[in-house]
């Protein structure tokens, strides 16, 4: 099947969160399978620097909000990311540094809506006027509200492939005003409630939620989750109402690049049961040399993640000083985000100096040591999607300790004696979304440690669990088929 998927980051070349993870790994796998996906980001000019030779095959003028811009679509080969991956060049969009969404100050870049309206433009346009007469895309798979209206768009033209919208975070739904909406020249008819109208504005996340053929999310759990006014962000109704034609698909993680036995970043490799003992000390004591923290024997805890209120890093944060009173446990914390939650952690760090590590930025190094050398992993969130991290952190023997949502729900079991008893217990999970509960669970955790062959059973558990794509590479096949088809 040849299916073009589209998105605005995809590893190592861009990436901000598990989107970019999921854009490299998922057409990968389906590759391997005999499927052939091509993949399409906007040309962001780090990624124009990373690409290599890029050959131009399609230059067309799409309209932005006031101004026609000169777009070339830029095609290269790069190992992993698809078959084929395009790249959407529009220098005065796209051709800054930095994060491809927000500014130095955490502020949106001001003029989002145009980005994505023509990034989206393009899209559909390469799905329609494919640039290699051998290869003409029968599916368009658009990834978060950034590709929302490629879907619309593509529903303007009778020849148009089947679509599929997956929603990896509902609540970022590329919402804007009516005065951008008319700007960027949409049409009038789509000024309405059951098209992509939304509260006084307009949402492209609803755009690829109302135009697609197909939604799926990335977890059966959030899939039930999003039909609730309370994880819905105002579009339960909606998703509510879709019926089958929503799908939660559990992501799978990336087996070569996240993997203990070969990762590059460590420094001893280990598998379920080959040196993982002793690998994993070697690893803990490398990471507490790169932080900087004094303790060999104290038990070490992880967090990595973008550090806003959906990752609960707050609860981390309020629960720390009554964790240090009450354990010997040390922290190491990796991430950036709204600058309040780094700041208070700044200072925590500096209370702490022996018990707490902050390293606020971005390093993949940092994580993938972080996954091998802490004992357990910290994932608070107050609702996950999916949440690749836990999986990593599974995968790595380093059990997790999770809030009961969504993907988090999906992937660990708490240990408990009837779980150990049936082998299931890969991890910790608390029901109630507070700082005493995570604080209950994470002494339970340490407990759990300071008993030696219920934790390696449950460190096992995890490492043993079938994370990897393909079964669900299997099942979004499935889903393309059933569009496909006549
Ligand atoms: P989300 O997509 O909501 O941010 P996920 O758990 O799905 O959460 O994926 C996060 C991904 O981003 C993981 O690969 C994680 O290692 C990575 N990541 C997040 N923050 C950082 C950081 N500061 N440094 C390195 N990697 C990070
Ligand atoms: C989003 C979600 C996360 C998910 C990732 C990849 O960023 O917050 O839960 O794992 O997308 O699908």
């Amino acid at each position: 099947m040849k299916i073009l998927y589209a998105a605005s980051e995809a590893y190592p070349l861009i990436k901000t969160g598990g989107l970019g993870d999921v854009v490299y790994s998922l057409p990968r796998a389906l590759n391997r399978l005999g499927d052939s996906v091509r993949l399409v980001l906007p040309g962001y000019g780090q990624v124009l620097d990373e690409a290599g030779p890029l050959d131009v095959v399609a230059e067309w003028d799409i309209p932005g909000a006031g101004t026609v811009h000169h777009v070339r679509i830029l095609q290269t080969q790069l190992e992993g990311l698809g078959e084929r991956l395009y790249l959407v060049e529009v220098p005065a969009l796209f051709g800054r540094p930095g994060n491809p969404y927000v500014q130095e100050n955490g502020i949106d870049w001001p003029d989002n809506a145009e980005r994505f309206t023509v990034f989206s433009r393009a899209v559909a346009m390469l799905a329609l006027q494919s640039p290699d007469p051998d290869w003409q895309a029968e599916l368009v798979h658009c990834h978060d509200w950034q590709t929302g209206l490629v879907a619309a768009f593509l529903s303007q033209s009778p020849q148009s492939p089947a679509t599929v919208f997956t929603i990896h975070n509902l609540s970022y739904d590329g919402y804007f005003s009516h005065q951008d909406f008319t700007r960027l020249h949409l049409p009038a008819a789509w000024w309405s409630p059951d098209y992509i109208e939304f509260y006084g504005g307009f949402s492209m996340l609803k755009a690829g939620l109302v135009f697609s053929d197909r939604v799926t999310t990335v977890s059966p759990s959030y899939a039930k989750e999003i039909c609730t006014p309370e994880f819905g962000y105002r579009f339960d109704g909606l998703l509510m109402f879709m019926g089958d034609k929503l799908t939660g698909i559990l992501n799978g993680i990336d087996l070569d690049t996240w993997n203990p036995a070969s990762d590059r970043y460590l420094a001893a490799h280990y598998g379920a049961i080959r040196n993982r003992i002793k690998s994993k000390r070697i690893n803990k004591t490398d990471l507490l040399q790169t932080v900087g923290l004094p303790d060999n024997d104290a038990p070490l805890l992880g967090f990595i993640g973008r550090l806003v209120h959906q990752k609960g890093i707050d609860l981390v944060a309020t629960m720390l000083p009554e964790l240090f009173e009450q354990s010997t446990a040390q922290v190491v914390i990796l991430g950036s985000g709204d600058k309040l939650f780094e700041s208070s952690l700044l200072a925590l760090a500096k209370q702490h100096p022996e018990r707490l590590h902050v390293f606020i930025g971005y390093s993949e190094s940092l994580a993938h040591k972080i996954e091998a050398g802490c004992d357990l992993f910290l994932m608070p969130s107050r609702f996950e999607p999916c949440g690749l991290n836990q999986m990593y952190s599974l995968h790595y023997g380093t059990p997790p300790i999770v809030n009961d949502t969504g993907g988090l729900a999906d992937t660990v079991v708490d240990t408990t004696p009837t779980t150990l008893k049936n082998r299931t217990a890969n991890g910790f999970v608390f029901r109630e979304t507070s700082a005493d509960a995570l604080l209950d669970c994470t002494l339970r955790a340490l407990d759990c440690l300071a008993h030696p062959r219920a934790w390696h059973q449950v460190c096992r558990t995890g490492m043993q669990q079938a994370l990897g794509w393909e079964a669900s590479a299997r099942h979004y096949q499935q889903l393309y088929q059933l569009e496909i088809s006549p």
